[in-house]
């Protein structure tokens, strides 16, 4: 079982977009425990439109790096996720439907979930699906920041990066579409004051 070591409201405070790492790499099981808690969010039906792409190879980032505006994050992190939206939406729907077959669930709520599910596809297809897909991918991106921080791992969420040179670069195929990257490591600067709207002007 994942150890969280620090309270969730502590995590919240504390973390904050890393502009620089110092280069220590992030071990291996932390990063696994980070990849698990990805693993566990949530998405749409359940759809998990993603794909991500974990990058620690120092050639790669440095390629990567002035498709990322020369942002200093890339270079210089350990691990460089970059989460991609999956357009292949009828494609995970039937890779869903035989993982609950599978998992012994009854077959009349699985018949129900399929004709959500085909209600939904109709809904959601060519450039509605690949935003749909989007939207959803931001959820994992945003459990990273907060997994990574409750085990001492520094992070930055970021789109001030060229989707389409990334596409080229990683050789993706045309389903996957890099929506937000996340570089993981330790930071070397020191956070900012936290600077939010007050709780009136954002709850109403
Ligand atoms: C969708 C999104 C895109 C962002 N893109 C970048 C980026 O390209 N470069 C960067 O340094 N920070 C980026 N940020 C970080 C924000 O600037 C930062 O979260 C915000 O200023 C609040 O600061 P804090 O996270 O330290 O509390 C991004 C954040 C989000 C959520």
């Amino acid at each position: 079982m994942v150890m969280i070591r620090m309270e969730f409201k502590n995590i919240l405070e504390e973390r904050f977009a890393t502009k620089n790492f110092d280069g220590k790499k992030i071990d291996e099981d932390k990063i696994e425990q980070i990849m698990e808690m990805i693993r566990l969010s949530p998405s749409a039906l359940n759809l998990q439109p993603w794909k991500i792409k974990i990058i620690a190879d120092e050639n790669l980032k440095e390629k990567l790096s002035p498709a990322s505006m020369g942002q200093p994050q890339i270079k210089s992190c350990s691990h460089l996720l970059v989460f991609c939206a999956n357009s292949d939406l009828k494609g995970n729907a039937d890779r869903l439907i035989s993982d609950l077959k599978a998992s012994g669930i009854p077959e009349e709520n699985i018949q129900f979930l399929e004709s959500v599910l085909n209600n939904f596809l109709s809904m959601f297809h060519g450039e509605a699906g690949i935003h749909e897909a989007q939207h959803n991918t931001f959820i994992p991106a945003i459990t990273a920041i907060y997994a990574a921080k409750s085990l001492g791992i520094d992070s930055c969420p970021m789109q001030g990066f060229d989707p389409a040179a990334y596409s080229e670069i990683l050789e993706l195929p045309d389903n996957l579409v890099p929506s937000i990257i996340v570089p993981l490591g330790y930071a070397a600067d020191k956070p900012m004051p936290k600077v939010r709207f007050p709780k009136e002007e954002i709850f109403f």
